[in-house]
């Protein structure tokens, strides 16, 4: 596996192996990796000829008053995992290698809408942060197929629209959340929660669970199943920022014939940020 740094060291890497017409699997990461990354990394090996990791802890997509100072940085153990499942390269660029000048100058890419809702309302630089970072790795990997967790929904759809929008030739591939036994799903966050609030933390994913199974039961008056949601997390210690049911394809307002919806939810717990989701189809009975 080889460590490179540089844009131009990747790329003369990689020029001779998509010319031999190697397929190109790209993972860009924050790095302090956990399963719900490894299992990133082997839907790459399997689909792709050569896996590119990208460790790089965005600052552009940290509101001021967020952890990017504390964002765990586990450079070291992450390669070893890397090595370990045969990622071909780790491409781990400094702030200056991606950011050479002032940031604030820099050209943005913003999904305009899909980005401004849900996490984008308390978190307003995140997605435009991601979206401009993710564009950027685009260009520089030119890989065939990027893989993302299905965990961040939003960060999904927002990346699906960008290479649609901007004709960015590149697959984007959403992989399933990977989760703790207690149903927590695996986030690098988790690592700020002591165990005994990693175990209330998986109340999170049961909240939705049962809210899914209001929605099954014939539930239709959504504000108020959300608002109970919202008020049993409060009442457990939680603070809850949003309980959301969407249509699954766009985050819109579900209509009454949409089946395919997403239960999408944002909420800390002492200091920690936590987002889970649960997708569903609506029972074809209840669309009409
Ligand atoms: O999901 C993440 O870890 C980050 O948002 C990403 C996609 C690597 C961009 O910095």
């Amino acid at each position: 596996m080889r460590i490179i740094k540089d844009i131009a060291s990747l790329q003369t890497f990689l020029k001779p192996l998509k010319q031999a017409a190697k397929t190109i699997g790209f993972v860009p990461t924050m790095g302090n990796l956990h399963d719900g990354h490894l299992s990133l990394v082997e839907a790459s090996k399997k689909q792709a000829d050569i896996t590119v990791v990208s460790i790089f802890v965005n600052p552009a997509q940290f509101g001021a008053n967020e952890d990017l100072a504390t964002y765990p940085r586990t450079f070291e153990e992450d390669c070893r995992q890397l090595q370990q499942l045969q990622a071909d390269v780790v491409f781990a660029p400094d702030n200056k290698e991606i950011y050479p000048d002032d940031v604030k100058k820099h050209t943005q890419v913003k999904i305009s809408h899909l980005s401004e809702q849900l996490c984008g309302i308390t978190r307003p630089v995140f997605f435009q942060g991601i979206t401009t970072v993710v564009c950027k790795l685009f260009n520089i990997v030119q890989p065939d197929l990027a893989f993302f967790g299905e965990k961040d929904y939003q960060q999904l759809l927002c990346i699906k629209q960008m290479v649609n929008d901007l004709y960015i030739p590149v697959a984007i591939i959403g992989v399933p959340t990977v989760r703790e036994e207690s149903g927590l799903a695996m986030s690098s966050r988790n690592n700020y929660l002591s165990a005994e609030k990693k175990q209330k933390a998986a109340l999170l994913q049961q909240q939705l669970q049962w809210l899914c199974a209001q929605v099954q039961a014939g539930g239709k008056d959504y504000t108020n199943l959300e608002d109970q949601v919202k008020q049993q997390l409060d009442n457990t210690g939680f603070k809850s920022d949003y309980i959301s049911i969407r249509r699954q394809s766009d985050l819109a307002t579900p209509e009454k014939n949409d089946n395919e919806l997403i239960i999408l939810a944002a909420a800390m717990l002492d200091n920690t940020r936590l987002i889970d989701n649960i997708t569903f189809k609506k029972k074809d009975e209840l669309c009409n």
